[in-house]
Formats: C-alpha cells, structure tokens, sequence
C-alpha cells in the first residue's frame, strides 16, 4: 500500500476508548495536567492511530520534544537525533511515519531509500536547518582547503551531501576532538553557539582553528544566562542541565552540557533535590514522567517546529497524507548525504579518522 492509497480508520467502542485513556492516564499523563476529557479526547486519536499502524505495517519514531500524548500513545521508540537515525535502520516495518522535524524525516528517507517516509506536519522545520545552503558549504571549503566539514544533523539533505561526517549532539566533541587528530583546521556548521562550545571544550581558537557559520536555534539562544545564579539560590543543591545549543556564557554556569540524550541519562543516574533542563519543554515533560519521584524547575520554552505536530496530523499521514508529508530526497543528493551519515556512525561507535 502507498500513500496515494486512502486508508479507513477501524472505529473504536466507547469501552475501547475508555481503557485507552486509562492506557495514557496510567504513564503519567494525569500528572502532567491532562484532564479526563483531554485524556478521551487523546484516547479515541492514539487507539485508531495504533491500530492503523499494525495494518499498515508502519512504525512511528519520535524525538523527545514532541507532545506527551504523542511519545506515551503512539511512538514506538523515542530519542535523541542520533538514536532516532540508529534506529530507524535494521527496522522491518514498510512505512515510518516520523515525529520530529523536516531534517529527521529526511534522514529517516537517505538510509531507508525502500521506505515510505511520512512528515506529519510537512512545515516543521528548523532555524539551523534554514539557515545555511550547499553553496555556503563549498565556499566554505574554497576558502579553507584541506579542512575536513563537519556538519551538524540539524540540516537539510543538500547540505549534508556537501559535507564530510555528520554529528550530532550527542557525539560532536567525540568525533571533532578525533578530527582534530589529524588536521590542524576543522569547519563545523551550521551552530555557531554550538560551535563556540566545542571549540572551548576542546580548547581550540575560533576562526583560526575551528570554523564556525552563523547559525542559531530559535529556541537555545534566546535562554537568559543572567538567571542561573538567581536559581540556585532559591533552589539549593539544584542541577542545572542545558543543552549544547545554548550560548556559551549560560553553558559556563551550568552543570552539564549536551544533548537531550545526556541530560536524560544525567538525571537518571544521579540524586539531586532539584533538576533544571534547560531546553524544549518537551524533555521536561518526559523527564516528569519517566522519574515522577524527581523534581523539575521549570525553564524552557516550546520549539514552534517539534509542537507542529499532533494526533490529528499523524492520523490524517496514516488515512490520506497531504502530498507534501512525503518525504523525498532525489537519489544522487541521498547518496552523497549517506556517506557522511555513515561516516558518524563508525566514528561515534569508534571507527577510525577521516
Ligand atoms: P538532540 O539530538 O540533542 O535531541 O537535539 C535535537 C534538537 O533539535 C535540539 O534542538
Ligand atoms: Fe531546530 Fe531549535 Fe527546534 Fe531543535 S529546538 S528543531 S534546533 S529550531
């Protein structure tokens, strides 16, 4: 079946949608502030979304900053960018209908080709991804010859097919402190903030050593640094935790910075009287629901693009997806975007340099 293929939703009984809010009530839901009709309302969306699912063979991955609804009713397997690409691979199901934004989606398509690939909400897509184009990436090269590009998932499929290796949140100072084993210069686009961080974690100078672009997150950097020590005043023993996309003077104050998997895996192993994720709301409400015995400072601010989607448009992409939820990526642009993505995946799992 393809999407041209219009699909019929199986109705559920009132009992069905009854057990199915109980079902979302019983993974926290409750707590984080849906009431019994929001839960009903849910229930009736996730119990026919779940069971066009199984009939369509489709699997539905989801990064960590979308809806609760969404990552407690329907997902198969949430994460990070880097374990959303890892495990889209070695899936057996014909059609992955993507949670997450436009470069996700894509990525999903470059190393599943065979696979229908499905955006619910086709016009989520992402400030550092618009903010740089494959001819920024060859002037770039022009301009500083020999230096490998080392290019954040956080970009168009065109983008990544001018690159070298990919990274991701979750492995960027890994692989840039390897390339930076054999070469003297290193670009890595498109974070500046990001990029700023690296390049002192790493103790590299900007501009002479690490070439950055001048892209930004709508919603990182706009996170005021002037409030960290406010906190932690009224909130003793408090961890605070940001992402990697944040600016460099918030990043100094804090005490971990990386990506949503390592502030989950954070707060997981340790014992604090407080945590502050400093990042899309999304994490919180996942990280709320996953440790209910913690506690969590609220400050974070919603990602325009990752909210995008919701029940209504994944059921609409299972039913009758709208043209433009279709994921394409012409194949010469898919095969040079894959050999960079692969590249990140043996250096991340410790393969050898470039
Ligand atoms: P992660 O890979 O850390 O989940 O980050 C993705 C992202 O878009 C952050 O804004
Ligand atoms: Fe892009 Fe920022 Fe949204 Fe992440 S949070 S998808 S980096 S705009």
């Amino acid at each position: 079946m393809t999407s041209k293929t219009l699909s019929k939703s199986p109705k559920p009984t009132e009992k069905d949608i009854e057990l199915e809010a109980e079902r979302l009530f019983s993974k926290g839901l409750g707590d984080l502030g849906y009431s019994e009709d929001d839960l009903l309302r849910c229930a009736e969306l996730t119990w026919k979304i779940n069971a066009l699912k199984r009939e369509r063979n489709a699997v539905i991955p989801a990064h960590v900053y979308q809806r609760a609804e969404i990552l407690h009713g329907v997902a198969d397997f949430i994460g990070d960018s880097y374990k959303l690409a890892r495990l889209c691979q070695g899936n057996s199901a014909e059609l992955i209908i993507f949670c997450g934004v436009r470069f996700m989606a894509e990525t999903a398509k470059i190393l599943n080709p065979e696979k229908e690939v499905l955006l619910p909400a086709p016009e989520a897509g992402c400030s550092l991804s618009e903010s740089i184009a494959p001819e920024d990436v060859r002037r770039l090269r022009a301009e500083h010859p020999g230096a490998p590009v080392s290019t954040y998932i956080n970009t168009s499929a065109a983008v990544k097919a001018e690159s070298d290796v990919i990274v991701t949140s979750a492995n960027a100072p890994k692989i840039l402190s390897k390339l930076f084993e054999t070469h003297k210069k290193v670009i890595f686009l498109p974070d500046e903030m990001m990029g700023k961080n690296l390049a002192k974690a790493l103790d590299k100078k900007i501009g002479s050593e690490l070439i950055v672009w001048k892209g930004s997150c709508i919603v990182h950097e706009n996170f005021d640094a002037s409030s960290i020590e406010y906190y932690r005043k009224i909130y003793p023993g408090v961890k605070i935790l940001a992402h990697s996309e944040c600016s460099p003077s918030l990043v100094s104050l804090v005490d971990l910075v990386g990506g949503t998997g390592d502030m989950m895996r954070y707060v997981e192993k340790t014992k604090a009287p407080h945590y502050m994720l400093i990042t899309e709301c999304g994490l919180g409400d996942l990280a709320r629901t996953k440790f209910p015995e913690k506690t969590f400072v609220p400050m974070c601010r919603l990602c325009p693009h990752m909210r995008a989607t919701d029940l209504k448009a994944i059921l609409r992409a299972l039913e009758n997806p709208r043209p433009s939820s279709v994921i394409e990526v012409p194949s010469e642009i898919a095969e040079c975007a894959k050999r960079p993505i692969e590249k990140m995946f043996e250096m991340a799992e410790d393969g050898a340099a470039l």
